[in-house]
């Protein structure tokens, strides 16, 4: 079967198309594309989410095109649609209808059976967007619609083949990955650990109380003068680092012998010592470098800390580190040695990089794995709704 996926939680468009098959509980990835929106909300120093739904809604019909051509799945022609109800349903997106209308009484149903889209966790307005857009085709088309937390979808990119992208299956045998698991999440919007019981069966045990850890690196690197998103120009900078009596900075809530994490206050003792280096007149290149090392040094061993006590309570086979953030190499080679030295017998999982900040094809996989687990995992799209801080469950 062929199968749609959209994502649209945040910054990025990106949309799918996989072939799927039930019985070896695989697929191949026919189309894979992705509209990024950094260089829209840089100047903002974030994401602007009246911007990434305006954004979203002009990328999608573009990128179905594009998709389907890729997949050799587009058919031109002429096909009675009943725009009237389309435009009811994408009322609020009048962007999307006009381009969407357009696209729909020029082209066939294609060749697709399903469409998966991530409708929560992220900025609502901007999952609204995609959710519509899957209503539309759903409705249009007569195709059924599974939705996607996108935290899962997050949890679920670890389990891609290397080469995914040209492989008759995409996917590692779900059954040779030994559970439970323990998945450290990282982005922009979360901070979570999460028991991995089964896949399809998670349970969050612990998270940040404040900021996410993505968020903290990009405050982080707005004070040092670095660009949206910070992130991996902080981790850049951190690697020119080196050690500095001047530069020392807290581990929160490293002692505290629970899974809850806490970045603000780390954050905001970064702001001091930035302040006090510029009242001294010492803030140069190397500084921000050693500052930047050091608050990498500090959200890695929080991490780490939390993480092996939740890997020895629950008795996990093996660790996923994913989230935008686990493209950081410094976080993730920290992680490596810990589990080489000290958890024998324990995977490592981390996504390929170009899955490691938001894709579709993570939404595709867990999707895939709902359709592999669930009975029934599609959901009538009258009832379907974006939410912004769905959880877990
Ligand atoms: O998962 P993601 O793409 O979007 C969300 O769902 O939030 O994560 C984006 C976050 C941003 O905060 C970005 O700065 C951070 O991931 N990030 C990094 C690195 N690459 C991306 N943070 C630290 N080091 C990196 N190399
Ligand atoms: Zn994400």
């Amino acid at each position: 079967m062929n199968i749609l996926s959209i994502e649209t939680s945040c910054d990025e468009t990106a949309l799918s198309i996989i072939s799927a098959d039930i019985k070896t509980k695989n697929f191949s990835v026919l189309s894979d594309l992705v509209i990024s929106q950094i260089d829209i909300h840089k100047e903002y120093g974030g994401v602007f989410p009246a911007l990434a739904k305006r954004e979203h809604a002009n990328n999608l019909t573009p990128l179905l095109r594009h998709a389907l051509i890729e997949a050799s799945l587009l058919v031109e022609g002429t096909p009675e649609v009943n725009t009237e109800e389309l435009k009811l349903l994408l009322e609020r997106e009048p962007e999307l209808f006009e381009q969407l209308s357009t696209f729909l009484t020029s082209t066939e149903k294609p060749k697709l059976d399903a469409i998966m889209v991530t409708y929560g966790p992220g900025l609502t307005p901007a999952l609204w967007v995609g959710v519509n857009f899957a209503r539309a085709l759903s409705l249009v088309w007569n195709i059924p619609v599974i939705p996607v937390n996108h935290m899962e979808g997050h949890i679920t990119s670890i389990l891609f083949e290397d080469g995914y992208r040209t492989k008759e299956k995409a996917l590692v045998d779900t059954d040779v990955v030994e559970l439970p698991l323990i998945a450290l999440l990282i982005s922009g919007g979360h901070t979570q650990l999460v028991l991995v019981k089964q896949w399809g069966q998670y349970e969050i045990i612990g998270e940040t109380i404040d900021d996410a850890v993505g968020e903290a690196f990009d405050k982080v690197a707005r004070m040092l003068g670095m660009e949206y998103p910070g992130g991996p120009k902080v981790s850049q900078a951190a690697t020119r680092g080196v050690e500095d009596d001047e530069v020392t900075l807290p581990r929160p809530m490293i002692a505290s012998k629970d899974y809850r994490f806490s970045f603000s206050g780390l954050k905001t003792a970064v702001r001091y010592l930035v302040e006090d280096q510029q009242r001294k007149g010492t803030l140069d290149e190397q500084k921000i470098a050693n500052i930047s090392r050091e608050f990498e040094h500090a959200v890695a061993e929080v991490l780490i800390k939390k993480t092996s006590d939740a890997l020895i309570e629950y008795g996990a086979k093996g660790l996923i580190i994913a989230g935008g953030v686990s493209a950081n190499t410094f976080i993730v080679n920290s992680f490596r040695k810990v589990i080489e030295t000290e958890f024998d017998g324990v995977a490592l999982y981390t996504p390929k990089r170009a899955l490691c900040g938001d894709n579709s094809l993570m939404i595709a996989s867990a999707g895939f794995i709902q359709l592999l687990t669930q009975e029934n995992p599609y959901v009538d799209v009258q009832e379907l709704v974006a939410v912004g801080n769905l959880k877990l469950s």
